[in-house]
């Protein structure tokens, strides 16, 4: 092909291109990794002490790299004049307006990106597309690129590639380590090999899977909405086993040992969240649709519907169970984060279940071990929610949010929460005295034996240790009825 494999220059320098660029220049001495971003206090994030995004293991190995190998910077320009393969990590957010509407996806930046190369771009280069974008971008990128290269009657080449990242946040630093598998999809085979290299460093040449482009492109949205069916698949089950006494979690372990099914991706949830999920599903429906496929939408839209019903659902149950209304009431928020070991905030369930509690009038005390309340505000912005401060508030500590509150909302599977002392929380708490675990990660029946009456996602009454329940049936019975229509964000 004509490229020297010394520099890698990687467009975005957010969850996936941070974590990603690291690893490769970890596993990858002699190469030089330049990450670019065009939003400058990112990149002085990246390269001060407390960087821009949290996760586990991340700092350590920016630390070992920074300054030898692996380099953050603002100039565009230089990064892609420099480096032989360009990878685009910039974000494609579900679009808010115009066509497509809520469903496609926004690929401007990745149009910007390719605009971008096109004019910086001094020699042939490898152009990997990261993102995860709707099937067929690649081609787009290359015909910007072709396009732009003969309007100025040059003779590089571009060869696109896309290299879809399958990395879970919270455990991103593992997942790039040793990876299930690695995707690369293109039409030149000896582009492919180039990419293929890079990885076979510390990857092992079994996993590193490759294909066309189209099949590259499609797999990860599939990926990604098969891994979201699963949970909302459990979650429907959740609603049923409240209603008929048998309990989600027996269940789960009942048919996550057929090794058909498997064990994994089937902790009954308040709901998916993250920056992929729901946009990919989206994506997906809105392909269908462009072909008409009317009926594979509707099954896959069906998945987001349903997490949207869980969410609403899991608030509806707080809200009757704390005698139909909350306003004036001071709620503790546990964990606000889409997931446990992230601070990420992207379409977390907790946006859409805080908004319900507040329209109905509660104050919101949130405490989330990494989550800052700008990023929050930030989110709820993004959603047009819109929010009085005055109704949320982040605490510093659980003990601070749970002081004088009527309920405690269990949101985040945050390992430290398995390790309060809820007895204290009780001791100050209003009574009746809440729980209600939208994770379904504590014990319970010990939180009974405390005096908390606990509802606990896709379980009848809990008992105490001692068998006794102490929740009133007529309780459980009103939350037979509940809305599931009134709400909407
Ligand atoms: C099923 C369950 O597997 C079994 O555990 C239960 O006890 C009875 O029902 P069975 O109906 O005999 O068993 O066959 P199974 O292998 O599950 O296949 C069911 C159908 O799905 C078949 O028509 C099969 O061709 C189809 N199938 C299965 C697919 O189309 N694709 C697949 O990947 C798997
Ligand atoms: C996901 C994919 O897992 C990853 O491969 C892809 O690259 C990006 O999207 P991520 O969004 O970081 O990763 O997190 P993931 O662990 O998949 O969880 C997504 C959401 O599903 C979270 O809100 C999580 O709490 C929820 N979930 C997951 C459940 O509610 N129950 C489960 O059993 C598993
Ligand atoms: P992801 O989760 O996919 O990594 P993020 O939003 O965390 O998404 O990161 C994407 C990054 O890409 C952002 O920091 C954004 O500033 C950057 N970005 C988007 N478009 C461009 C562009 N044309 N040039 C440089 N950086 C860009």
């Amino acid at each position: 092909l004509g490229v020297r494999l010394n520099r890698i220059c990687c467009i975005g320098a957010g969850y996936v291109g941070g974590p990603t660029m690291a690893t490769i220049a970890l596993k990858c001495p002699q190469l030089e990794v330049v990450i670019v971003d065009m939003n400058e206090d990112r990149i002085k994030r990246w390269n001060s002490d407390e960087l821009p995004i949290y996760e586990p293991g991340l700092t350590e190995v920016v630390k070992a790299c920074r300054g030898k190998n692996l380099f953050f910077s603002t100039d565009v320009k230089k990064g892609i004049e420099e480096a032989d393969i360009i990878f685009a990590s910039v974000n494609t957010p579900t679009k808010t307006q115009g066509v497509g509407k809520g469903r496609a996806a926004d690929l401007r930046f990745i149009e910007s990106v390719g605009r971008t190369i096109a004019q910086y771009a001094n020699r042939s280069k490898i152009v990997i597309e990261k993102s995860t974008v709707p099937i067929k971008t690649a081609e787009a990128i290359a015909r910007v690129l072709s396009a732009n290269e003969a309007a100025a009657g040059g003779s590089k080449n571009f060869w696109i590639l896309s290299n879809p990242e399958f990395l879970a946040e919270g455990t991103a630093m593992k997942d790039l380590d040793e990876p299930d598998r690695v995707l690369i999809g293109g039409q030149d085979q000896d582009a492919i090999q180039v990419l293929a290299d890079v990885y076979a460093n510390w990857v092992p040449r079994d996993r590193i899977l490759t294909t066309n482009l189209w099949s590259s492109e499609l797999s990860k949205l599939v990926a990604n909405a098969m891994l979201a069916q699963r949970v909302s698949s459990i979650n429907s089950i959740s609603r049923l086993c409240e209603r008929t006494g048998a309990d989600v979690k027996e269940v789960a372990r009942a048919i996550g040992t057929d090794s058909r099914i498997g064990p994994k991706f089937l902790n009954a949830s308040v709901g998916f969240g993250g920056s992929c999920f729901q946009k990919d599903i989206l994506n997906l429906v809105y392909i269908c649709q462009q072909f008409g496929l009317e009926e594979c939408a509707a099954y896959w839209q069906q998945v987001v519907d349903m997490n949207d019903y869980q969410k609403t659902a899991f608030t509806s149950k707080i809200i009757q169970s704390l005698f139909n209304t909350v306003t004036k009431k001071k709620i503790a928020v546990l964990g606000f984060a889409f997931k446990k070991d992230t601070g990420d905030v992207r379409e977390t369930p907790a946006l859409m279940v805080c908004d319900m509690l507040m329209k109905d009038g509660a104050i919101v005390h949130v405490y989330d071990p990494k989550v800052v309340i700008e990023d929050a505000l930030t989110e709820f912005k993004y959603h047009d929610l819109e929010v009085n401060t005055n109704q949320l508030i982040f605490s510093k500590s659980p003990q601070e949010a749970c002081d004088g509150a009527h309920a405690i909302v269990v949101l985040t599977e945050w390992d430290e929460f398995k390790t309060y002392d809820y007895k204290s929380f009780y001791d100050k708490m209003m009574k009746p005295a809440f729980l209600f675990d939208g994770r379904n990660m504590l014990d319970h029946a010990a939180l009974v034996d405390i005096g908390f009456e606990v509802h606990a996602l896709g379980k009848g009454q809990i008992k105490s240790s001692g068998g006794q329940s102490q929740i009133p049936d007529f309780v459980t019975r009103a939350g037979s009825g509940l809305l599931s229509g009134g709400y909407s964000p």
